[in-house]
Protein backbone atom coordinates (compact mmCIF):
# COMPACT_ATOMS: atom_id res chain seq x y z
CA UNK A 1 0.00 0.00 0.00
CA UNK A 2 1.28 3.43 -1.01
CA UNK A 3 2.23 5.61 2.03
CA UNK A 4 0.10 8.61 1.48
CA UNK A 5 -3.15 6.25 0.77
CA UNK A 6 -5.76 7.55 3.19
CA UNK A 7 -6.71 10.82 1.19
CA UNK A 8 -7.79 9.01 -2.32
CA UNK A 9 -10.65 6.53 -2.83
CA UNK A 10 -9.74 5.35 -5.96
CA UNK A 11 -6.22 3.31 -6.67
CA UNK A 12 -3.35 4.39 -9.05
CA UNK A 13 -3.51 3.63 -12.72
CA UNK A 14 -0.92 0.68 -13.11
CA UNK A 15 1.03 2.90 -15.66
CA UNK A 16 0.71 5.93 -13.61
CA UNK A 17 2.02 3.59 -10.59
CA UNK A 18 5.27 2.00 -12.70
CA UNK A 19 5.73 5.82 -13.76
CA UNK A 20 5.76 7.64 -10.43
CA UNK A 21 7.68 4.44 -8.94
CA UNK A 22 11.39 4.67 -8.06
CA UNK A 23 12.64 2.29 -6.25
CA UNK A 24 14.50 0.80 -9.26
CA UNK A 25 16.57 3.55 -8.95
CA UNK A 26 16.84 4.42 -5.33
CA UNK A 27 17.31 0.84 -4.04
CA UNK A 28 20.66 1.65 -3.78
CA UNK A 29 20.19 4.04 -1.07
CA UNK A 30 19.29 1.17 1.17
CA UNK A 31 22.04 1.52 3.46
CA UNK A 32 21.95 5.50 4.17
CA UNK A 33 17.76 5.01 4.45
CA UNK A 34 18.61 2.52 7.58
CA UNK A 35 21.31 4.56 8.60
CA UNK A 36 19.15 7.40 9.20
CA UNK A 37 16.14 6.04 10.29
CA UNK A 38 18.06 4.47 13.05
CA UNK A 39 19.56 7.55 14.20
CA UNK A 40 15.90 8.72 13.86
CA UNK A 41 14.41 6.22 16.25
CA UNK A 42 17.23 7.42 18.76
CA UNK A 43 16.10 10.89 18.84
CA UNK A 44 12.47 10.06 19.04
CA UNK A 45 13.39 8.19 22.62
CA UNK A 46 14.46 11.47 23.33
CA UNK A 47 10.69 13.52 22.84
CA UNK A 48 8.33 10.29 24.30
CA UNK A 49 7.65 9.00 20.96
CA UNK A 50 9.23 6.01 21.37
CA UNK A 51 10.16 4.08 24.30
CA UNK A 52 13.70 2.21 24.65
CA UNK A 53 12.42 -1.30 24.20
CA UNK A 54 10.54 0.44 21.48
CA UNK A 55 14.14 1.78 19.53
CA UNK A 56 15.70 -1.08 20.25
CA UNK A 57 12.89 -3.20 18.61
CA UNK A 58 13.20 -0.53 15.41
CA UNK A 59 17.02 -1.30 15.41
CA UNK A 60 17.20 -4.29 15.30
CA UNK A 61 14.66 -4.97 12.72
CA UNK A 62 15.85 -2.04 10.41
CA UNK A 63 19.57 -4.17 10.82
CA UNK A 64 17.93 -7.57 9.91
CA UNK A 65 16.29 -5.91 7.01
CA UNK A 66 19.79 -4.58 5.99
CA UNK A 67 21.05 -7.72 6.37
CA UNK A 68 18.37 -9.69 4.16
CA UNK A 69 18.08 -7.19 1.49
CA UNK A 70 21.21 -5.57 0.78
CA UNK A 71 22.76 -7.89 -1.22
CA UNK A 72 19.32 -8.86 -2.61
CA UNK A 73 18.52 -6.19 -5.12
CA UNK A 74 16.22 -8.62 -7.04
CA UNK A 75 13.68 -9.50 -3.91
CA UNK A 76 13.60 -5.89 -3.26
CA UNK A 77 12.84 -4.79 -7.30
CA UNK A 78 10.36 -7.09 -6.96
CA UNK A 79 8.50 -6.08 -4.33
CA UNK A 80 6.49 -3.52 -6.55
CA UNK A 81 6.91 -0.73 -3.21
CA UNK A 82 7.46 3.14 -4.55
CA UNK A 83 10.95 3.83 -3.25
CA UNK A 84 13.12 3.05 -1.18
CA UNK A 85 11.52 4.62 1.80
CA UNK A 86 8.43 2.66 1.59
CA UNK A 87 9.94 -0.22 0.84
CA UNK A 88 11.86 -0.17 3.96
CA UNK A 89 8.96 0.99 5.77
CA UNK A 90 6.35 -1.76 4.88
CA UNK A 91 8.71 -4.26 5.89
CA UNK A 92 9.52 -2.91 9.17
CA UNK A 93 5.34 -2.80 9.77
CA UNK A 94 5.02 -5.89 8.19
CA UNK A 95 7.52 -7.85 11.02
CA UNK A 96 6.92 -5.33 14.21
CA UNK A 97 3.42 -3.67 13.57
CA UNK A 98 2.71 -0.10 15.34
CA UNK A 99 5.76 0.21 17.06
CA UNK A 100 7.34 0.48 13.66
CA UNK A 101 4.37 2.38 12.63
CA UNK A 102 5.64 5.55 14.86
CA UNK A 103 9.46 5.62 13.21
CA UNK A 104 7.69 8.03 10.70
CA UNK A 105 6.81 10.72 13.46
CA UNK A 106 7.86 13.92 12.43
CA UNK A 107 10.02 12.94 9.33
CA UNK A 108 9.04 13.57 5.49
CA UNK A 109 10.20 11.33 2.81
CA UNK A 110 11.71 14.98 1.82
CA UNK A 111 14.33 15.41 4.63
CA UNK A 112 14.82 11.52 4.41
CA UNK A 113 16.20 11.46 0.59
CA UNK A 114 18.16 14.55 1.18
CA UNK A 115 19.89 12.97 4.17
CA UNK A 116 20.24 9.80 2.57
CA UNK A 117 21.76 11.24 -0.63
CA UNK A 118 23.95 13.30 1.39
CA UNK A 119 25.22 9.77 3.22
CA UNK A 120 26.12 8.27 -0.06
CA UNK A 121 27.96 11.17 -1.46
CA UNK A 122 29.77 10.77 1.37
CA UNK A 123 30.07 6.54 1.46
CA UNK A 124 31.34 6.71 -2.76
CA UNK A 125 33.46 10.10 -1.99
CA UNK A 126 35.35 7.31 0.34
CA UNK A 127 35.58 5.26 -2.08
CA UNK A 128 36.49 7.43 -4.96
CA UNK A 129 39.39 9.09 -3.01
CA UNK A 130 40.67 5.43 -2.55
CA UNK A 131 40.87 4.65 -6.07
CA UNK A 132 42.41 8.28 -6.79
CA UNK A 133 44.82 6.95 -4.27
CA UNK A 134 45.51 3.79 -6.28
CA UNK A 135 45.64 5.25 -9.21
CA UNK A 136 48.23 7.87 -8.54
CA UNK A 137 50.41 5.06 -6.64
CA UNK A 138 50.52 3.29 -10.22
CA UNK A 139 51.26 6.37 -11.82
CA UNK A 140 54.22 6.63 -9.08
CA UNK A 141 55.23 3.00 -10.12
CA UNK A 142 55.26 3.50 -13.41
CA UNK A 143 57.50 7.63 -12.78
CA UNK A 144 60.40 5.18 -10.95
CA UNK A 145 59.98 2.67 -13.37
CA UNK A 146 61.09 4.92 -16.37
CA UNK A 147 62.86 7.47 -14.40
CA UNK A 148 64.99 8.37 -16.54
CA UNK A 149 63.51 7.83 -19.92
CA UNK A 150 63.53 10.40 -22.17
CA UNK A 151 60.34 11.20 -24.37
CA UNK A 152 59.52 13.87 -26.55
CA UNK A 153 57.58 16.47 -24.73
CA UNK A 154 54.32 18.59 -27.08
CA UNK A 155 52.43 21.86 -27.60
CA UNK A 156 49.62 22.08 -30.22
CA UNK A 157 50.88 18.28 -31.02
CA UNK A 158 54.22 19.38 -32.48
CA UNK A 159 57.00 18.22 -30.93
CA UNK A 160 58.37 20.83 -28.57
CA UNK A 161 60.85 20.16 -25.87
CA UNK A 162 61.82 16.94 -24.45
CA UNK A 163 60.63 15.93 -21.25
CA UNK A 164 60.79 12.13 -18.95
CA UNK A 165 58.28 9.54 -18.84
CA UNK A 166 58.41 9.80 -15.23
CA UNK A 167 57.66 13.88 -15.09
CA UNK A 168 54.49 12.86 -17.88
CA UNK A 169 53.34 10.57 -14.61
CA UNK A 170 53.96 13.00 -12.82
CA UNK A 171 51.76 15.48 -14.24
CA UNK A 172 49.02 13.34 -14.13
CA UNK A 173 49.45 12.45 -10.18
CA UNK A 174 49.09 16.84 -9.62
CA UNK A 175 45.49 16.51 -11.99
CA UNK A 176 44.83 13.66 -9.66
CA UNK A 177 45.37 15.26 -6.56
CA UNK A 178 43.10 18.14 -7.29
CA UNK A 179 40.78 15.85 -7.99
CA UNK A 180 40.90 14.52 -4.70
CA UNK A 181 41.18 17.56 -2.90
CA UNK A 182 38.26 19.06 -4.78
CA UNK A 183 36.19 16.00 -3.56
CA UNK A 184 36.99 16.67 0.18
CA UNK A 185 36.26 20.16 -0.77
CA UNK A 186 32.47 18.64 -1.53
CA UNK A 187 32.12 16.81 1.13
CA UNK A 188 33.16 19.31 4.00
CA UNK A 189 30.55 21.39 2.13
CA UNK A 190 27.93 19.07 2.14
CA UNK A 191 28.21 17.69 5.51
CA UNK A 192 25.16 19.31 6.98
CA UNK A 193 22.03 17.03 8.11
CA UNK A 194 18.77 18.39 6.79
CA UNK A 195 16.90 15.58 9.36
CA UNK A 196 14.77 17.21 10.91
CA UNK A 197 13.27 19.34 8.10
CA UNK A 198 10.51 17.77 7.92
CA UNK A 199 8.69 18.16 4.54
CA UNK A 200 9.37 22.18 4.50
CA UNK A 201 9.19 24.12 7.58
CA UNK A 202 11.14 22.07 10.26
CA UNK A 203 9.44 19.06 12.23
CA UNK A 204 7.34 19.77 15.34
CA UNK A 205 9.08 17.61 17.92
CA UNK A 206 11.75 18.98 19.83
CA UNK A 207 14.36 17.21 18.33
CA UNK A 208 17.81 17.44 19.27
CA UNK A 209 19.18 17.96 15.77
CA UNK A 210 23.03 18.34 16.73
CA UNK A 211 22.84 15.07 18.31
CA UNK A 212 21.16 13.73 15.60
CA UNK A 213 23.39 14.78 12.82
CA UNK A 214 26.43 13.43 14.89
CA UNK A 215 24.84 9.80 15.39
CA UNK A 216 24.78 10.22 11.23
CA UNK A 217 28.12 11.52 11.05
CA UNK A 218 27.75 14.96 10.17
CA UNK A 219 29.51 17.53 11.24
CA UNK A 220 26.55 19.69 11.96
CA UNK A 221 22.95 20.61 10.99
CA UNK A 222 21.61 22.82 8.19
CA UNK A 223 20.16 26.02 8.87
CA UNK A 224 17.02 26.43 6.98
CA UNK A 225 14.93 23.51 6.36
CA UNK A 226 13.23 25.04 3.29
CA UNK A 227 16.59 25.25 1.83
CA UNK A 228 17.47 21.97 3.14
CA UNK A 229 14.98 20.01 0.98
CA UNK A 230 15.53 21.82 -1.65
CA UNK A 231 19.35 21.66 -1.64
CA UNK A 232 21.00 19.63 -4.62
CA UNK A 233 24.09 21.81 -4.79
CA UNK A 234 26.15 19.04 -3.48
CA UNK A 235 25.04 16.86 -6.31
CA UNK A 236 25.98 19.42 -8.90
CA UNK A 237 29.28 19.70 -7.01
CA UNK A 238 30.16 16.47 -6.73
CA UNK A 239 29.29 15.80 -10.63
CA UNK A 240 31.21 18.91 -11.53
CA UNK A 241 34.26 17.49 -9.58
CA UNK A 242 33.71 13.79 -11.41
CA UNK A 243 33.43 15.90 -14.70
CA UNK A 244 36.88 17.33 -14.25
CA UNK A 245 38.68 14.11 -13.07
CA UNK A 246 36.92 12.43 -16.07
CA UNK A 247 38.13 15.40 -18.38
CA UNK A 248 41.88 14.69 -17.21
CA UNK A 249 41.22 11.13 -17.70
CA UNK A 250 40.23 11.45 -21.10
CA UNK A 251 43.32 13.37 -21.60
CA UNK A 252 45.47 10.58 -19.85
CA UNK A 253 43.65 8.34 -22.69
CA UNK A 254 44.07 10.53 -25.62
CA UNK A 255 48.14 10.98 -24.79
CA UNK A 256 48.23 7.09 -24.72
CA UNK A 257 46.16 6.69 -27.91
CA UNK A 258 49.07 8.53 -29.56
CA UNK A 259 51.61 7.59 -28.25
CA UNK A 260 50.24 3.98 -29.11
CA UNK A 261 49.78 5.33 -32.64
CA UNK A 262 51.30 3.61 -35.86
CA UNK A 263 53.24 6.74 -36.35
CA UNK A 264 54.54 7.23 -32.79
CA UNK A 265 53.96 4.44 -31.19
CA UNK A 266 56.37 4.38 -27.93
CA UNK A 267 54.19 2.95 -25.89
CA UNK A 268 53.10 -0.47 -26.18
CA UNK A 269 49.50 -1.63 -24.51
CA UNK A 270 49.22 -5.69 -23.55
CA UNK A 271 47.34 -8.18 -25.05
CA UNK A 272 45.02 -8.52 -22.29
CA UNK A 273 43.56 -4.96 -22.30
CA UNK A 274 43.44 -4.30 -26.33
CA UNK A 275 41.23 -5.95 -29.24
CA UNK A 276 41.54 -6.99 -32.29
CA UNK A 277 39.39 -6.02 -35.44
CA UNK A 278 36.46 -8.28 -36.83
CA UNK A 279 37.56 -8.14 -40.74
CA UNK A 280 41.17 -6.67 -40.67
CA UNK A 281 43.74 -9.54 -38.67
CA UNK A 282 47.02 -7.04 -37.88
CA UNK A 283 44.46 -4.79 -35.75
CA UNK A 284 44.94 -4.19 -31.92
CA UNK A 285 43.09 -1.48 -30.97
CA UNK A 286 43.11 0.79 -27.57
CA UNK A 287 39.47 0.32 -26.99
CA UNK A 288 39.90 0.65 -23.02
CA UNK A 289 41.38 4.21 -23.57
CA UNK A 290 38.88 5.24 -26.34
CA UNK A 291 36.41 4.22 -23.84
CA UNK A 292 37.51 5.99 -21.07
CA UNK A 293 37.70 9.08 -23.36
CA UNK A 294 34.31 8.35 -25.10
CA UNK A 295 32.65 7.67 -21.51
CA UNK A 296 33.29 11.11 -19.95
CA UNK A 297 30.40 12.54 -22.02
CA UNK A 298 28.28 10.44 -20.14
CA UNK A 299 29.53 12.18 -16.88
CA UNK A 300 29.47 15.68 -18.55
CA UNK A 301 26.03 14.81 -19.38
CA UNK A 302 24.57 13.86 -15.95
CA UNK A 303 26.40 17.13 -14.59
CA UNK A 304 24.20 18.96 -17.18
CA UNK A 305 20.99 16.88 -17.02
CA UNK A 306 21.26 18.23 -12.94
CA UNK A 307 21.63 21.40 -13.68
CA UNK A 308 18.40 21.29 -16.43
CA UNK A 309 16.66 19.69 -13.75
CA UNK A 310 17.34 22.02 -11.07
CA UNK A 311 16.93 25.20 -12.58
CA UNK A 312 13.51 27.14 -12.09
CA UNK A 313 12.25 24.69 -9.80
CA UNK A 314 9.92 26.76 -7.12
CA UNK A 315 10.86 26.04 -3.35
CA UNK A 316 10.80 23.57 -2.19
CA UNK A 317 10.50 19.78 -2.84
CA UNK A 318 9.37 19.09 -6.56
CA UNK A 319 9.24 15.48 -7.57
CA UNK A 320 11.40 16.76 -10.49
CA UNK A 321 14.21 15.85 -7.96
CA UNK A 322 13.31 12.29 -7.91
CA UNK A 323 15.27 12.46 -11.59
CA UNK A 324 18.21 13.66 -9.48
CA UNK A 325 19.74 10.04 -8.36
CA UNK A 326 19.58 8.71 -11.79
CA UNK A 327 22.38 11.14 -13.03
CA UNK A 328 24.03 11.26 -9.59
CA UNK A 329 24.65 7.29 -9.75
CA UNK A 330 25.07 6.97 -13.61
CA UNK A 331 27.96 9.83 -13.19
CA UNK A 332 29.77 8.44 -9.94
CA UNK A 333 29.63 5.23 -11.14
CA UNK A 334 31.30 6.04 -14.74
CA UNK A 335 33.92 8.16 -12.97
CA UNK A 336 34.79 4.76 -10.40
CA UNK A 337 34.93 2.52 -12.89
CA UNK A 338 37.36 4.90 -15.42
CA UNK A 339 39.56 5.33 -12.62
CA UNK A 340 39.92 1.20 -11.99
CA UNK A 341 40.46 0.90 -15.92
CA UNK A 342 43.12 3.90 -15.64
CA UNK A 343 44.88 2.04 -13.07
CA UNK A 344 44.75 -1.26 -15.32
CA UNK A 345 46.16 0.41 -18.73
CA UNK A 346 49.23 1.60 -16.45
CA UNK A 347 49.87 -1.73 -14.90
CA UNK A 348 49.48 -3.06 -18.85
CA UNK A 349 51.77 -0.96 -20.74
CA UNK A 350 55.34 -1.11 -21.59
CA UNK A 351 57.58 2.09 -22.72
CA UNK A 352 59.78 1.64 -26.25
CA UNK A 353 62.62 3.77 -24.23
CA UNK A 354 65.14 3.27 -27.31
CA UNK A 355 62.16 4.29 -29.63
CA UNK A 356 60.65 7.58 -27.16
CA UNK A 357 64.49 8.69 -27.32
CA UNK A 358 65.00 8.88 -30.65
CA UNK A 359 61.62 10.48 -31.61
CA UNK A 360 62.39 12.72 -28.25
CA UNK A 361 65.74 13.67 -30.70
CA UNK A 362 64.06 14.94 -33.85
CA UNK A 363 61.88 17.79 -34.46
CA UNK A 364 64.26 20.66 -33.02
CA UNK A 365 63.87 20.15 -29.20
CA UNK A 366 66.84 21.68 -28.20
CA UNK A 367 66.10 25.31 -30.47
CA UNK A 368 65.50 26.78 -27.07
CA UNK A 369 68.62 25.75 -25.83
CA UNK A 370 70.45 27.30 -28.56
CA UNK A 371 68.97 30.43 -27.97
CA UNK A 372 69.40 30.23 -24.46
CA UNK A 373 72.82 29.34 -25.70
CA UNK A 374 73.18 32.75 -27.29
CA UNK A 375 71.93 35.10 -24.53
CA UNK A 376 74.14 33.26 -21.98
CA UNK A 377 76.78 34.75 -24.34
CA UNK A 378 75.43 38.47 -24.52
CA UNK A 379 72.44 38.09 -26.89
CA UNK A 380 68.99 39.55 -26.31
CA UNK A 381 66.46 36.35 -25.96
CA UNK A 382 64.62 38.35 -29.06
CA UNK A 383 67.44 38.24 -31.15
CA UNK A 384 68.73 34.44 -30.23
CA UNK A 385 65.43 33.16 -31.12
CA UNK A 386 65.81 34.44 -34.49
CA UNK A 387 69.37 33.34 -35.20
CA UNK A 388 68.27 29.84 -33.41
CA UNK A 389 65.40 30.11 -35.76
CA UNK A 390 67.41 30.37 -38.82
CA UNK A 391 69.91 27.38 -37.71
CA UNK A 392 66.74 24.97 -38.05
CA UNK A 393 65.31 26.52 -41.19
CA UNK A 394 69.29 25.12 -42.09
CA UNK A 395 68.89 21.58 -40.68
CA UNK A 396 65.95 20.90 -41.98
CA UNK A 397 67.80 22.28 -45.72
CA UNK A 398 70.22 19.91 -44.66
CA UNK A 399 68.45 17.49 -43.51
CA UNK A 400 70.09 17.20 -40.07
CA UNK A 401 69.94 17.37 -36.62
CA UNK A 402 71.06 21.36 -35.15
CA UNK A 403 73.87 19.22 -33.16
CA UNK A 404 74.63 17.44 -36.22
CA UNK A 405 75.96 20.80 -37.69
CA UNK A 406 79.50 21.83 -38.10
CA UNK A 407 81.08 24.92 -36.15
CA UNK A 408 81.72 27.01 -39.40
CA UNK A 409 78.56 26.56 -40.49
CA UNK A 410 76.65 27.87 -37.07
CA UNK A 411 79.29 30.49 -36.89
CA UNK A 412 77.99 31.91 -40.17
CA UNK A 413 74.52 32.37 -38.35
CA UNK A 414 76.48 33.91 -35.37
CA UNK A 415 79.91 34.34 -34.76
CA UNK A 416 80.12 34.22 -30.71
CA UNK A 417 78.81 30.44 -31.24
CA UNK A 418 81.76 28.01 -29.27
CA UNK A 419 82.48 24.47 -29.49
CA UNK A 420 81.08 24.33 -26.40
CA UNK A 421 77.60 24.46 -27.60
CA UNK A 422 77.45 20.96 -28.30
CA UNK A 423 77.01 19.98 -24.97
CA UNK A 424 73.94 22.56 -24.37
CA UNK A 425 72.62 20.63 -27.20
CA UNK A 426 72.08 17.23 -25.92
CA UNK A 427 68.67 15.94 -24.63
CA UNK A 428 70.40 15.39 -21.37
CA UNK A 429 71.41 19.00 -21.68
CA UNK A 430 68.16 20.37 -22.47
CA UNK A 431 66.73 18.42 -19.12
CA UNK A 432 69.52 19.54 -16.79
CA UNK A 433 69.02 22.88 -17.27
CA UNK A 434 65.30 22.96 -15.96
CA UNK A 435 66.75 22.47 -12.69
CA UNK A 436 63.89 24.45 -11.10
CA UNK A 437 61.05 23.96 -9.02
CA UNK A 438 58.72 21.70 -11.06
CA UNK A 439 61.10 21.43 -13.91
CA UNK A 440 62.60 18.52 -15.33
CA UNK A 441 65.98 18.00 -14.21
CA UNK A 442 66.64 14.74 -12.49
CA UNK A 443 66.67 16.65 -9.21
CA UNK A 444 64.13 18.45 -9.67
CA UNK A 445 61.84 15.35 -10.70
CA UNK A 446 63.55 12.90 -7.88
CA UNK A 447 62.22 15.31 -5.31
CA UNK A 448 58.94 15.38 -6.43
CA UNK A 449 58.96 11.98 -6.73
CA UNK A 450 59.72 11.64 -2.88
CA UNK A 451 57.29 14.13 -2.03
CA UNK A 452 54.15 11.93 -3.85
CA UNK A 453 55.53 8.62 -2.07
CA UNK A 454 55.80 10.92 1.25
CA UNK A 455 52.29 11.75 0.78
CA UNK A 456 50.82 8.56 -0.54
CA UNK A 457 52.51 6.58 1.90
CA UNK A 458 50.67 8.74 5.03
CA UNK A 459 47.24 8.91 2.92
CA UNK A 460 47.05 5.37 2.35
CA UNK A 461 47.23 4.30 5.86
N1 LIG B 1 11.38 9.08 -4.32
C1 LIG B 1 11.36 10.43 -3.90
C2 LIG B 1 12.60 11.15 -4.44
O1 LIG B 1 13.46 10.50 -4.87
C3 LIG B 1 11.37 10.50 -2.41
C4 LIG B 1 10.79 11.75 -1.88
C5 LIG B 1 9.33 11.78 -2.10
N2 LIG B 1 8.75 12.95 -1.53
C6 LIG B 1 7.52 13.35 -1.91
N3 LIG B 1 7.09 14.45 -1.33
N4 LIG B 1 6.81 12.74 -2.79
O2 LIG B 1 12.69 12.34 -4.46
Amino acid sequence: MALWGGRFSESSDIKFKQFNNSLYIDYRLIKEDIQSSIAWSKVLCNVNILTNEEQKLIEKTLYWILEKYLNNSEKVLSSGAEDIHSFIENILIDKIGNIGKKLYTGRSRNDQIATDLKLWCKNKSKIICKKILQLQSIFLSQARLYQDSIIPGYTHLQKAQPITFSYWCLAYIEMLERDRLRVLDVVKRLDYSPLGSGSISGTSWNINRKKLAELMGFTSVTKNALDSVSDRDFILDILFTASTSMMHLSRFSEDLIFYNSGEVNFIELSDSITSGSSLMPQKKNPDILELIRGKCSGVYGSLFSTFTLLKGLPLSYNKDFQEDKKYLFQGLDIWEECLRMSKLVLKNMRLDTERARVLAEEGYGNATELADYLVRKGISFRDSHHISGKIVLESIRQNKFLEELDLVTLKKFCPVIKKDIYQDLTLEACLEKRNIVGGVSKKQIKIALDCVAQRLLILEK
